[in-house]
């Protein structure tokens, strides 16, 4: 099971807090595109399988291309790989690209799923955020996605963030739960260098939430979530029955996938390769065959690390017969050490052979997976 995925380096407006690889100038757009059909060119021979089964279009905004573009991004992988029939194609979409007529010629495409930042829908948190679109566009564009056809949608928000209060965030929540889509991603505000939050934090101008308020916040959404019928599958993720996110789930288990695009990462089980976090510099690389990505090779401590991280945060846990199996006995005795007082404190618990989060360790994740860490 391996996945291919494409980094789409463009953004129309910087939102405040984010940190992921974009430029504002979209007007590169057309040579990406087909940088990125050459790159899969010159690399597909990566992956050891011809098989893929997920697809995901992330970014950046994808939306920034038009739906035959995504398409032909599309035929280009079917050109090295077949298509498992189940084939999960995601794409990262804002709101406000989210037209009538987008989505009707999305719907057109092989894209079959959405995922759709949402973030807030508090007029204040947009607006703090630099979103480019209000609350009302956002529901909008959700239920028109759902008008048009798509039955598997995600969305992302994020909560911890300054001036949300938990009352807000429940709203938030409320109006999310009622609009019937099948995923949420929610994560916790993180103040990343490089962006307008971390200088406003630096300058004194902006202040990150208590951790009180965070933890608040987090439960309200566990137990919002539960409520609704969502499985809370993974520490950001919860789905209704079955519709986990395939791509993700896969770099969870560490399942080989194919990155293209500038700051897209691959991995093909024995070692991981990241492109240049730069467009122009990434184009002409790829024009000119020079190499823009570098690489490492990955040690078993390194996997071993990797596959604690991940498995840790997912409902399927940490396998101990795998961890002997795949690390060695010294290993899995760490992990049973490791495991003992968080066992005991009701953090993890252990069913068949697997180390698996509690509802209460959920909270003190991070915490409990440094333990794990092998250095
Ligand atoms: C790479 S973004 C792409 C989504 C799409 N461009 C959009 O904004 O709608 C994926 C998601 O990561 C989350 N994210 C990005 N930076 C974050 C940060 N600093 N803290 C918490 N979540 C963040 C946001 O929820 C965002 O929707
Ligand atoms: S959150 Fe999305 S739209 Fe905003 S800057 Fe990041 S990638 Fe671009």
């Amino acid at each position: 099971m391996s996945g291919v995925y494409f980094h789409i380096p463009f953004c129309k407006q910087l939102c405040s807090y984010c940190d992921f690889h974009k430029n504002i100038s979209l007007t590169a757009k057309n040579e990406m595109l087909s940088c990125l059909k050459k790159e899969l060119e010159q690399r597909h021979n990566y992956l050891p399988d011809r098989n893929i089964s997920t697809i995901y279009f992330g970014g950046g905004t994808p939306s920034v291309y038009q739906p035959e573009e995504i398409q032909e991004l599309i035929d280009a992988t079917a050109n090295y790989f077949s298509f498992s029939e189940d084939i999960e194609i995601t794409m990262e979409a804002n709101p406000d690209d989210l037209t009538s007529d987008y989505l009707q010629k999305l719907q057109q495409t092989a894209v079959n799923r959405l995922s759709m930042g949402i973030q807030s829908l508090h007029a204040d948190d947009l607006k703090l955020m630099n979103r480019r679109h209000s609350d009302k566009e956002a529901v909008t564009a959700i239920k028109n996605a759902q008008k048009y056809g798509f039955d598997n949608i995600s969305i992302d928000l994020i909560y911890g963030v300054p001036g949300l209060t938990i009352s807000k965030w429940e709203e938030n929540l409320n109006r999310i739960f009622e609009l019937s889509i099948q995923h949420i991603s929610a994560y916790h505000l993180m103040i990343e260098p490089g962006t307008v939050f971390y200088q406003k934090v630096a300058r004194g101008k902006l202040s990150e939430v208590e951790e009180e308020l965070s933890i608040q916040q987090f439960k309200l959404l566990i137990d919002k979530a539960k409520e609704n019928g969502f499985e809370h599958y993974e520490v950001s993720n919860f789905c209704k029955k079955g519709m986990y996110s395939k791509h993700n789930t896969a770099y969870w288990q560490q399942k080989p996938y194919l990155g293209i695009g500038p700051a897209a990462h691959s991995y093909n089980l024995h070692e991981r390769e990241w492109n240049i976090s730069n467009n122009k510099k990434y184009m002409q690389g790829i024009t000119t065959r020079v190499a823009c990505s570098e690489k490492e090779q990955l040690s078993t401590s390194d996997k071993f690390n990797d596959y604690v991280l991940t498995a840790l945060r997912t409902k399927w846990g940490l396998n101990l017969k795998r961890v002997e199996k795949e690390f060695g006995e010294k290993q899995y005795a760490h992990c049973l050490k490791m495991a003992e007082k968080h066992i005991k404190n009701n953090n993890i618990r252990i069913e068949n052979d697997t180390l698996i989060l509690t509802d209460k360790g959920v909270f003190v994740s991070n915490d409990i997976m440094a333990d794990f860490f092998w250095v």
